[in-house]
């Protein structure tokens, strides 16, 4: 290669990495697979090694990624949280314990193998065996404080208990990761998807979405968990290796991996690596290699670290499981926003123990790079993700005929022509009245975190914009119970009901409709902070880049997006219908007050209260911006109990739901 042009691939690899590292902490929605990642990284490492005059000055080889977010208060670890070298070569694991006998002088060296979870690296600051601090690795130096999240976790505990306790340090930092089982992963998606919210690739970005989320109530409704595995700061020095600290772990009742093992030498942890392999699948995270530790801290110590990775430990990485099969032929599909993604389907191929027929293909630029054709052999790789990954094409099967893919220039659904804006990768349908756009749309308007409006799932929608009776979020409000009857699933009382939560949306608060519209990049705490701080839709309507700009959290994406949603004529009209249907468009102090007290408080009624009676009560609550449900379950809030209550009391009790009487209810909404 010339100069001219290694020059070019590091630069772009370069920029590469950096947009995946941005995706992958900050926005948690990576584009690509660990492995596909690392080989970027491996390819840029060794062109740097090769051309160290060439290394650009942002080179990201050298440095951790940075997970810090707006919103969060940033917490100094006493003990820098490093990362680890990789590799999927069992000839560097060689290497490495050469490496390492040499820099401390040992023959066959005492080694820990642990599995290397793939979750979302965390920091437990105990002191004095109390549970004070959770935070992300951030920087590597300092991270986000995401205490309130971790708390939500059901079997971290808050204090260290067990035997050896006459073992506590002062301050110990222990480091793990907080991962989603791979049920819960699935729960959420696919209640995401009845809602016509974009899903989740995998259990880690949800993971890392979810200790991030400014809500705590909603973060332990998604139930995290946890398994640790390092120490950072500890003092007074309790520990002269790994395998002790392990031992406390688990005498201290705190979750640890499932299995370790101690090996002499490289071989004895090599074989110790394959057992690893087999049991893996059996464990609640998601285990994407082994770690190899040096046991004695006094040898880590003598070993040191390099400004990003230990010289004492190594991620030796398990290749994820690949298959060949053929694309039969690439579709395209529209999203909420009118966003175009290109899908392989495939001839149905098993991989990793699932049957796999369709994989994404990101983007039109994407389909180009890898020059992927509709009946090419290509090579499919899960890691981790649910949806698979096409790796690339196999050239030799390739038949004479081929022809290269050409992105449609149309939407497939309405045949709108396609456009893209210069700074998005992906192309999109401009037209608002696209079938498919309009179900996501409705349906997102009616989604929990937004209108909230009870029986409008996904089935419901599809039925009201097939058969015509609806077009826009407006038009659910003319609906009558007697245009719902012949729909499918839909009797008498259901579809009274229907037409009374739709009409009870109207008093949702302000921010509720904001994030209902749909407008790009405005999500739930967006929405929020929006309708705090503009107060109104028209305020909204007319505010101008800077005014937008100076709510915490909006950036000039979100401003542009915002701006230009209500420039559209289309939405114009909608929104105009909507205050025609008295929608609520203003957040009140008021209003916001009371919904800062109750709002998504979940209560239950039960037996008769003293001065109102159930439906009084009902209003109150519903005025305060809580909601009412019928059943106790683990997602309710409180009980309010009056004479003679039924079995929803006892239930309340023995899930540990706070029960409150008439005065409690009263003196909360005095508040
Ligand atoms: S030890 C200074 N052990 O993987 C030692 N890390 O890719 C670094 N990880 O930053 C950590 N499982 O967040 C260690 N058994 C394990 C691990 C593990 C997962 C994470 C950790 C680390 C990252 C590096």
């Amino acid at each position: 290669m010339k100069e001219q042009n290694i020059k070019q691939r590091i630069a772009g690899l370069t920029r590469e990495i950096i947009r995946h590292n941005e995706l992958y902490y900050r926005r948690t929605e990576s584009e690509i697979s660990n492995l596909e990642y690392d080989r970027l990284k491996e390819e840029l490492a060794s062109l740097e090694a090769q051309y160290p005059h060439l290394i650009s000055p942002d080179s990201p080889i050298r440095i951790v990624g940075d997970d810090r977010l707006a919103g969060f208060q940033s917490y100094r670890h006493r003990q820098p949280m490093l990362s680890l070298e990789n590799t999927y070569s069992r000839n560097e694991l060689d290497e490495f314990d050469a490496r390492l006998r040499r820099l401390i002088n040992q023959d066959a060296l005492d080694y820990v193998i642990e599995p290397k979870i793939d979750g979302v690296a965390v920091s437990l600051t105990f002191e004095k065996g109390v549970l004070r601090r959770a935070v992300t690795r951030g920087n590597g130096i300092e991270g986000d404080d995401i205490t309130s999240n971790a708390l939500t976790i059901k079997n971290l505990p808050r204090r260290l208990s067990g035997k050896n306790l006459h073992d506590i340090p002062d301050i110990i930092e222990i480091r793990g990761e907080i991962f989603l089982s791979l049920a819960e992963f699935e729960r959420i998606n696919a209640k995401r998807a009845e809602l016509g919210e974009s899903l989740y690739a995998n259990p880690r970005n949800l993971a890392a979405g979810t200790v991030k989320l400014l809500d705590s109530k909603e973060a332990k409704r998604r139930k995290l968990d946890i398994v640790l595995h390092g120490m950072g700061f500890c003092e007074p020095a309790t520990f002269t290796n790994q395998n002790d600290f392990h031992k406390a772990l688990r005498a201290w009742n705190l979750p640890s991996v499932n299995k370790f093992w101690r090996a002499k030498g490289i071989d004895e942890a090599w074989e110790c690596i394959q057992k690893l392999d087999t049991l893996r699948n059996n464990f609640a995270y998601a285990t994407d290699g082994a770690v190899i530790k040096l046991n004695s801290l006094a040898g880590q110590d003598e070993a040191g670290s390099t400004s990003k990775a230990p010289r004492w430990a190594i991620a030796y990485k398990f290749a994820p499981e690949q298959a060949e099969t053929r694309i039969n032929s690439i579709t395209v599909q529209v999203g909420r926003t009118g966003t175009l993604t290109p899908v392989a389907e495939l001839e149905p191929v098993i991989l990793a123990g699932t049957t796999v027929a369709r994989a994404t293909l990101h983007n039109a630029d994407e389909i180009a790079r890898k020059d992927i054709r509709e009946g090419d052999w290509v090579v499919v790789e899960k890691a981790g993700e649910i949806i698979p990954a096409v790796i690339k094409v196999l050239p030799d099967k390739r038949l004479a005929d081929s022809r290269p893919y050409v992105f449609p220039a149309n939407c497939p659904a309405c045949d709108a022509e396609a456009i893209r804006l210069p700074e998005e990768a992906a192309w999109r349908c401009p037209n608002l009245n696209c079938p498919p756009q309009v179900r996501r749309r409705i349906g997102h308007f009616a989604s929990r975190y937004c209108m909230d409006i009870e029986g409008l799932g996904k089935a419901a929608v599809d039925q009201l914009v097939g058969q015509g009776l609806i077009r826009n979020v407006a038009d659910l409000y003319g609906l009558q119970a007697a245009d719902l009857l012949p729909l499918e699933k839909f009797a008498q009382k259901s579809a009274d009901n229907l037409v009374r939560a739709i009409a009870d949306s109207k008093n949702r608060e302000f921010w509720r409709l904001l994030h209902g519209l749909g407008i790009q990049h405005v999500g739930v705490q967006a929405a929020k902070d929006l309708a705090l701080n503009i107060k109104t839709l028209r305020a909204l309507m007319e505010a101008d880049d800077e005014t937008l700009i100076a709510v915490d959290g909006v950036g000039e994406t979100m401003a542009k997006s915002i701006r230009s949603f209500f420039e559209q004529k289309a939405n114009h009209k909608t929104l105009s219908l909507l205050v025609d249907e008295g929608l609520n468009t203003i957040s009140e102090p008021a209003h916001a007050k009371a919904s800062a007290t109750l709002a998504e408080k979940t209560f239950v009624l039960t037996g008769s209260l003293p001065n109102m009676n159930r439906d009084e009560a009902r209003k109150l609550i519903e005025r305060a911006g809580g909601k009412v449900t019928a059943s106790v379950s683990n997602k309710t809030d409180y009980v309010l109990a009056g004479a003679t209550p039924g079995s929803k009391f006892e239930k309340a009790q023995k899930l540990g739901v706070t029960i409150i009487d008439e005065a409690g209810l009263r003196s909360m909404l005095a508040n």
